[in-house]
């Protein structure tokens, strides 16, 4: 097996044409206006909520301490730009469902394999433990790795990645900064609770680039229960 004893940015070069496929893919079709503001009476207008988040309906729904990850894999190493050290892999090579369904998604082990079955680990313990993971596979390209969830909000509520990507909202709206940090994180002011999401429908200036003379419809739209609550 070669060993891979270049530098990170001798990586990134080699890397920038994978990676360059998924930056193309920043300024996408924002989604057609009929499809996005179906005119339904779903339910009687909402209530005006109080502005503390802490006293709106609801109570903490996220785990707030999760199980350590099985691999220690680090978000900064592959994520950061190449100006800052690292690969400047953009975050939907490996979530790359987020612009296209319900769920971002965690990449399977075939990945990372890709790049990992020609990195020498060199003793380091992530790098031994995520061999382990890529040998056990045979054919099936990689036996997959049982990563521990750390966002997660109740299945009563209806929560779509790709609306909201496709839309303009940024991944650090809703989560840390990835590029920052090791394994994946929770941003402490993002509570993931509806007092959370109700107030950044109610300010998020996507709603007006996108909807224009009907951004105050869709911006009731966004406070319905029914659109969370299906
Ligand atoms: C596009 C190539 C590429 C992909 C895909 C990739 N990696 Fe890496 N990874 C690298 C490179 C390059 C390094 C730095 C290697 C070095 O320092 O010798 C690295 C480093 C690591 C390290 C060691 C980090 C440290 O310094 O402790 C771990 C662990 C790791 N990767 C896990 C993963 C996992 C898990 C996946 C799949 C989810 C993955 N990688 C996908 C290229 C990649
Ligand atoms: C509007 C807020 C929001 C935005 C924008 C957002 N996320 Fe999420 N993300 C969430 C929520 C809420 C969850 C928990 C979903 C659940 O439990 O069903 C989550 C979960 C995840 C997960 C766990 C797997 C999954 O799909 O449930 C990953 C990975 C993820 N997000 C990555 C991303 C990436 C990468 C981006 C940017 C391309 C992004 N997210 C943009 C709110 C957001
Ligand atoms: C090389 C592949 C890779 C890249 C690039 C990457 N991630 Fe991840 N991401 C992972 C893996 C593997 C996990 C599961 C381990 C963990 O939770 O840290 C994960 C987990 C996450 C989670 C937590 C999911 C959960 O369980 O709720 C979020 C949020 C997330 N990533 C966001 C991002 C963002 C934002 C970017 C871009 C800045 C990004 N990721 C880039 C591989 C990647
Ligand atoms: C950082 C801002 C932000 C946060 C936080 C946020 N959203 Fe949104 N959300 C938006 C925007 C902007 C839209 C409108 C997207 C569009 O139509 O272009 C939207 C749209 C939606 C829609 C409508 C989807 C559709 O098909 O019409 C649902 C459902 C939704 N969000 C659920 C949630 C839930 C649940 C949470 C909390 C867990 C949440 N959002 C948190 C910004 C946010
Ligand atoms: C933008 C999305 C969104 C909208 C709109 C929304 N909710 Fe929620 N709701 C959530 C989320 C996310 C949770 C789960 C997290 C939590 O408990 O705060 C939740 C939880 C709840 C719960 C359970 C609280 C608990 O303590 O278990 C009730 C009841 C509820 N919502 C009622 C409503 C009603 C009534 C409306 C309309 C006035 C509404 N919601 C509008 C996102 C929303």
């Amino acid at each position: 097996m070669p060993s891979a004893t270049g530098t990170p940015r001798v990586w990134a070069v080699i890397l920038l044409g994978a990676v360059s496929f998924a930056s193309k893919c920043e300024n996408i079709d924002v989604t057609s206006n009929e499809d996005a503001f179906p005119i339904e009476a779903h339910s009687l207008l909402p209530p005006v909520y109080p502005d503390d988040v802490e006293t709106r309906i609801s109570v903490g729904s996220v785990v707030q301490d999760t199980d350590p990850q099985p691999i220690e894999f680090k978000h900064s190493v592959h994520a950061s730009s190449v100006e800052d050290g690292g690969l400047g892999m953009s975050c939907e090579y490996c979530h790359s469902n987020a612009r296209k369904s319900k769920h971002a998604g965690v990449p399977p082990t075939q990945t990372c394999v890709g790049c990992h079955s020609m990195i020498d680990p060199g003793g380091r313990e992530g790098l031994v433990q995520l061999n382990t993971y890529i040998q056990e596979s045979g054919e099936n390209f990689g036996q997959p790795i049982p990563w521990v969830k750390v966002h997660d909000i109740p299945d009563f509520v209806h929560f779509n990645h790709s609306r909201h990507v496709k839309g303009g909202v940024e991944c650090t709206d809703c989560h840390a900064d990835m590029t920052k940090e090791g394994v994946a994180v929770r941003a402490p002011d993002m509570t993931m609770l509806m007092g959370w999401c109700l107030e950044c429908h109610e300010e998020h200036p996507s709603v007006d680039a996108n909807y224009g003379a009907d951004a105050d419809l869709r911006r009731a739209e966004l406070k319905d229960c029914y659109t969370c609550h299906q």
